[in-house]
């Protein structure tokens, strides 16, 4: 097996968190920036606000990233070649931790100067099927004074409702050769503003198909 999934199976089942080096190789991880840069500028990516729906003036309060699901079946190269290795950590993790994780969705994301999104949960309680979130960093250059971190908090010393009382667990600078993988019922977290353009490819296993 892949070494690297040795280390996220062993991470996820001490701690439920993974901070470490990306399962996605640099080219790889290059090729997806230039993707998104291309999907971005090509305005393919939509605002979390855009929608229909009554809840979409809600969701903008918390977040102001723009996103696009990749398909099931990509056929642009890098979003296979991603798809591809991810689907392979999926398989790996359901075996390592019983997770019965059946599909994995993903999305780009981008979040322009000053976009953020504000202390949440991947998942609540039964509601969601979402048992682990990834997020793997594409930006080849951050520097600390960029902002744009991802702030990790442990639940387990503070109610819900003040997920900022908690102790932060990690603090991740978004920048390639990084991801981030934990389960998704654990840990609030929220990625906080930066003061350049921020890319990621953020993805769910989830336990429906
Ligand atoms: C999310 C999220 C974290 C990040 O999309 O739900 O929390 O670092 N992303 O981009
Ligand atoms: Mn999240």
């Amino acid at each position: 097996m892949h070494e690297s999934f040795e280390n996220i199976i062993d991470a996820l089942a001490e701690r439920g968190l993974y901070v470490g080096a990306s399962i996605l190789p640099a080219s790889l991880t290059s090729q997806l920036y230039e993707r998104v840069l291309a999907l971005s500028s090509a305005a393919q990516l939509q605002s979390a606000r855009v929608g229909r729906d009554a809840r979409a003036a809600e969701v903008s309060a918390i977040r102001s990233d723009q996103t696009r699901w990749l398909d099931e079946k990509p056929l642009e190269p890098a979003e296979h070649e991603a798809r591809t290795r991810i689907e392979a950590l999926r398989a790996a993790l359901n075996e390592a931790l019983f997770l019965g994780a059946r599909s994995a969705e993903l999305h780009f994301a981008h979040y322009a100067p000053g976009a953020s999104y504000k202390t949440h949960r991947d998942q609540f309680g039964d509601h969601d099927a979402r048992v682990v979130s990834l997020v793997f960093y594409l930006n080849p250059v951050w520097q600390d004074a960029d902002g744009g971190e991802l702030v990790i908090y442990d639940d387990e010393r503070a109610p819900p409702q003040t997920p900022r009382a908690a102790p932060q667990l990690a603090r991740v600078l978004p920048i390639a050769g990084t991801m981030v993988a934990f389960r998704s019922e654990m840990f609030p977290h929220e990625v906080l503003p930066a003061t350049t353009h921020r890319f990621s490819l953020t993805g769910w296993l989830r336990r429906d198909g």
